[in-house]
């Protein structure tokens, strides 16, 4: 067995079962080409600042592209032995170019600062990605908006029929909500977008490194300059799961809805074939799986959250291996929001509304009360809660009386008990669900007119999110093409004093 790249200070050999305890390798998995831009860039770095000689780096840079095309090819496997994916691409140099030149990469660098410098890289990225599915689901949920602006649907509080509302207020709730979890995801994106390569073990180094260097070459908006703060802490991926378990909140909010809407008593949808599943045993059944799937796995992605902060617990300054445990919580909820989110979208994109019944419901079980209680304050003069009073009384008769809104000759009979009078024309468009809604015209209401302003102002968001994500992506992107045109250059043979940087 080959010795550790660590192992000069070791008379005896890991034993196996620790060995297999202490490894990383099927998370780390997932950094093998962060973990080799990452390098590209600390030697790059060194050879610049004149740590390591052009030689060195050409070396160093040759095998470090030679892991890169070996991982996208699918030939570059990771060994438990090597323990982690930092020691298997230096491991990989160390043999290939031997320690003379392989061994010169990990000079003024720390595993400690190494992890989390992919870990960020890495991160970013999945951000971006998760940031892109939220937008295409607020897309989704605007053109049920657009389309639906007059199509009256009951509201609920306490899931008891509140108030009509409009299937367009509803869809656009589901926009303005995502549009904070979009903050929270830029926000997160912030904090994990700085450059913590340079800290090494704790301490900094007493080689004059540039770190204003690596930062440019991977492209972090900013240098997280304290040291030792910086191997420390992982907030950055507790932020992030926290921006994803709120996500998670919200979409289980939805798949709630959809799971008791598309109920036959509820009646108010049809979820498509393709987002749903059958019984093994009854035939007739049609599942919402999707639906409680997402509700379901809400749980895991909370769960991950509170993994992450109990690792967090009581750590002390520096290092501590503890900290390993920070990425398998991250990974499984980036893996469970990006599936969710995505096939969530689906579903949404694809529902069928049943409109009549919709409509139906919207102007049943006495949602308009309310309406009737403001038509007494403001035509008859009755302060509110004396006509909240009236009105609830005037329920309690017709629900004994097994009668609706509708009976006029009820209605007028028990409203003329309290001194009121009203003519069956007004009490024919108070009830009205279509007229209701065209009435709340308060700013942000249901009125059709209010959420097409808003559905305006949501696409206008929307449109800034999308430039924002643009930035950071190019800004990503454009720190790549750097990086790998100094690699270029110095594989061709050019010395590092003569390329631009
Ligand atoms: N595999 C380790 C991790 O994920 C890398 C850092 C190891 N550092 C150390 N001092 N042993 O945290």
């Amino acid at each position: 067995m080959a010795k550790k790249l660590w192992g000069g200070r070791f008379r005896k050999e890991l034993e196996k079962s620790a060995e297999e305890y202490l490894q990383s390798i099927e998370v780390d998995k997932e950094m093998v080409l962060e973990d080799v831009w990452g390098s590209e860039a600390h030697a790059v770095m060194l050879c610049k600042q004149g740590i390591i000689a052009d030689r060195d780096l050409k070396e160093i840079l040759y095998w470090l592209e030679k892991v890169k095309r070996d991982f996208q090819k699918g030939k570059f496997k990771l060994s438990k032995e090597a323990e982690d994916v930092h020691m298997n691409v230096e491991g990989v140099l160390i043999r290939e170019a031997g320690k003379e030149y392989g061994g010169k990469l990990h000079t003024a660098r720390s595993r400690n600062d190494q992890v989390i410098t992919d870990a960020r890289l890495y991160i970013r990225r999945q951000i971006l990605d998760i940031e892109e599915l939220v937008i295409q689901l607020q897309k989704t949920f605007l053109d049920i908006g657009r389309k639906h602006l007059e199509t009256p649907m009951p509201g609920y509080t306490h899931t008891q029929d509140a108030q009509p509302i409009t299937l367009a207020y509803w869809a656009t709730a589901y926009v303005s909500l995502l549009m904070r979890d979009l903050s929270r995801l830029e926000n997160a994106y912030g904090i994990v977008d700085t450059n913590p390569l340079g800290s090494c073990a704790l301490a900094g180094t007493s080689f004059p490194i540039d770190r204003r260097l690596t930062t440019k070459l991977l492209g972090f908006s900013g240098l997280h300059k304290h040291s030792l703060d910086a191997i420390s802490s992982r907030d950055f991926i507790a932020e992030t799961l926290c921006a994803l378990a709120i996500n998670m909140s919200n979409l289980s909010k939805l798949a709630e809805e959809m799971v008791y809407w598309s109920t036959f008593e509820f009646n108010l949808i049809t979820l498509d074939d393709r987002y749903t599943a059958g019984s093994s045993i009854m035939p007739q059944k049609k599942n919402p799986c999707v639906a409680e799937l997402t509700r379901g796995r809400t749980g895991a992605v909370y769960g991950s959250l509170m993994q992450l902060l109990t690792t967090l617990k009581a750590i002390p300054m520096g290092y501590n291996r503890d900290l390993q445990e920070d990425k398998p919580p991250l990974w499984n909820a980036i893996k469970t929001v990006k599936s969710t989110l995505y096939v969530v979208n689906g579903m949404i994109g694809t529902i069928k509304f049943h409109e009549e019944r919709m409509e139906e419901l919207a102007g049943a079980n006495f949602t308009t009360a309310t309406e009737i209680a403001n038509y007494l304050v403001i035509e008859k003069k009755v302060p509110f809660r004396k006509s909240h009073e009236i009105v609830g009384n005037l329920v309690a008769t017709l629900v004994e009386e097994g009668k609706s809104f509708k009976d006029f000759d009820t209605v007028d009979r028990v409203l003329k008990m309290s001194g009121i009078g009203i003519s069956f024309n007004d009490l024919r468009d108070i009830i009205d669900s279509k007229k209701a809604v065209q009435a709340y015209k308060s700013e942000g209401s249901t009125s059709p007119k209010e959420v097409a302003a808003m559905i305006g102002e949501f696409e206008e968001s929307i449109r800034r999110h999308e430039k924002g994500i643009k930035q950071r992506r190019e800004r990503i992107e454009g720190a790549k093409r750097l990086t790998e045109s100094v690699v270029k250059s110095v594989l061709s043979g050019k010395k590092i004093k003569s390329i631009d940087m």
